[in-house]
């Protein structure tokens, strides 16, 4: 081999590593994935994980896709094993609702909660599991699920007078985590069931809490709770906003594949509009270590992984959805520090106190290595046995927490979103369209380079 090869080859893989470089390995993702199912034990976080692996192992299913809506009615052989982890969770929580709910018959939530909003997370996965007949073989009605727990959303849950459901039960209250635990489930159910309506109606209350949240005197950030007789909390939460950003995202990404691409065409327009709204809020508060602190505009509060990571997912789905690659830079920052490996572990000044897993059950990834510590250890943003650091405490959001169920997930959501827009061709790398076209040119320079080398050695 010449020497001039050799260079090239040498140039080349360094070309490549510069791109794919700080990528999660498979097995550190199952680490990851395996401690989602073990944590999970809230509503909010059995819809996460349900849409998480669905983005993760088996796109097909997911809304967020180049698959088209409804999707497929029947499961492909070589998706049995993904999806039937999913469906587990649907079918236990199917199996579990009318105890959780008192045994009564009529509009009720899929889980009982003080949250009006977040047990409707779960419903896509209900809704697919009806679609693609589960309930054939295990004789749950998930389609009488999904209708109980749309009714008691639009029948049961108290509302502004404007029309936007509140998140809590008890009381009117809004909070920018509903955007991601409602809307997209209206959408689906919209598309499924062919009711257009009801896909306007998750546009809808998006406008509507966009209207209240919405704080133009902080560059457009959301501000987290509203109403209420207690509890609010008018700070800019990063996971709150970046839970919006993410609610719109699959929303748009569900009216995109639909049968209502071209008849709901302008509420795209905004739901794309306001996703680069947030963006455009939050990414200038980017800190230079690549994560976005627990308020983004408050200096003293603490450096939060999970919010970074769920708000990169959009950017990278924006891309692939919407071209536009406006924030890309900074979302491959954002990977890119979370992805670290610098040897050890970074510290980040608190250290604060274990709390116990919530929940022991066992892993539901079964097809996964083992969670070997040592095959994680390493990675400057996880724990040796594979929890995101640092992290705001899912159950309390003013504090720093040390297992966060819902952060693990966000991993996986800007791991596929990131491998989805890697193979769509990296579009927008260098914060404009013209950095795809720059990748394109350089390894055309580099085939030129290569053969040159070949003719003239
Ligand atoms: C990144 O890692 C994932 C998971 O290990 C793997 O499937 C994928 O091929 C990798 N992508 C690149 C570009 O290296
Ligand atoms: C499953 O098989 C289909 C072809 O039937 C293929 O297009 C798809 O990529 C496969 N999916 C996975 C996850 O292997
Ligand atoms: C609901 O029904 C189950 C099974 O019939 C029973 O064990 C349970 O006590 C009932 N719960 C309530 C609150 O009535
Ligand atoms: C349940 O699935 C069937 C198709 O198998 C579909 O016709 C029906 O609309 C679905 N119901 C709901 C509530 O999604
Ligand atoms: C669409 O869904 C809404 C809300 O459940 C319902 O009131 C309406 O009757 C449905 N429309 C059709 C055409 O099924
Ligand atoms: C910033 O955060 C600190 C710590 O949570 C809090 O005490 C303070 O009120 C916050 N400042 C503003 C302007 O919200
Ligand atoms: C299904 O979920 C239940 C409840 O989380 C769990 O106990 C069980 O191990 C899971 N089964 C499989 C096959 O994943
Ligand atoms: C453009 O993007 C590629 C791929 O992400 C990167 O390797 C390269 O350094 C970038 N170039 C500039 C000038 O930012």
């Amino acid at each position: 081999m010449s020497p001039h090869l050799v260079f090239a080859v040498v140039l080349f893989v360094a070309f490549c590593r510069s791109v794919y470089s700080q990528n999660l390995t498979q097995a550190q993702l199952a680490i990851v994935s395996d401690r989602l199912g073990e944590g999970a034990s809230h509503s909010w976080e059995y819809g996460t994980r349900a849409e998480a692996l669905l983005e993760y192992t088996a796109s097909t299913f997911s809304v967020l896709s180049s698959s088209p809506l409804p999707p497929p009615s029947t499961v492909p052989s070589n998706l049995t094993d993904a999806l039937s982890v999913v469906f587990n969770i649907s079918k236990t929580i199917v199996a579990g609702r009318a105890n959780s709910n008192g045994n009564i018959t009529g509009p009720q939530p899929l889980i009982q909660d003080s949250s009006a909003g977040d047990p409707a997370s779960i419903g896509v996965t209900v809704l697919l599991a009806n679609w693609t007949g589960q309930g054939q073989k295990d004789g749950l009605d998930y389609a009488g699920a999904a209708e109980d727990q749309l009714n008691f959303l639009f029948q049961d849950v108290p509302k502004t007078s404007d029309g936007a459901l509140s998140h809590r039960v008890d009381q009117v209250q809004l909070w920018s985590d509903f955007v991601y635990m409602v809307p997209p489930f209206l959408a689906y159910y919209g598309v499924i069931t062919e009711n257009r309506t009801l896909v306007s109606e998750a546009y809808n209350q998006i406008s509507l809490y966009r209207s209240y949240l919405r704080d133009p005197d902080a560059n457009n950030l959301w501000k987290h709770i509203l109403l209420g007789s207690s509890g609010n909390d008018e700070g800019h939460w990063a996971t709150g906003n970046a839970w919006a950003a993410a609610g719109m995202t699959r929303v748009l990404g569900t009216i995109q594949r639909s049968q209502y691409d071209k008849s709901l065409a302008n509420e795209q327009k905004d739901l794309a509009n306001w996703i680069q709204e947030i963006h455009g809020g939050m990414y200038p508060l980017l800190n230079s270590n690549g994560l976005f602190r627990n308020y983004p505009d408050n200096d003293t509060t603490f450096y939060d992984a999970s919010s970074t990571a769920l708000l990169a997912s959009t950017v990278y789905r924006l891309s692939y959805l919407w071209n536009v690659h406006t924030h890309l830079p900074l979302a491959e920052q954002c990977r890119k520090a979370l992805s670290s490996s610098s040897g050890a572990q970074v510290s980040f000044g608190t250290t604060p106190s274990p709390t116990s897993s919530s929940s022991s059950s066992p892993s539901a990834t079964s097809t996964t290595p083992p969670a070997s510590p040592s095959s994680i250890l390493g990675l400057d943003h996880f724990t040796s046995d594979g929890w995101l650091t640092p992290v705001v405490n899912p159950d309390s959001y003013g504090s720093q927490g040390t297992q966060s169920p819902e952060g693990q997930a966000f991993i996986l959501e800007m791991q596929s979103a990131w491998r989805d827009w890697v193979a769509d061709g990296a579009k927008g790398a260098n914060g404009s369209v013209r950095g795809a076209d720059l990748s394109v040119t350089l390894t055309w320079l580099f085939a030129v380079f290569v053969g040159i080398t070949v003719v003239y050695r």
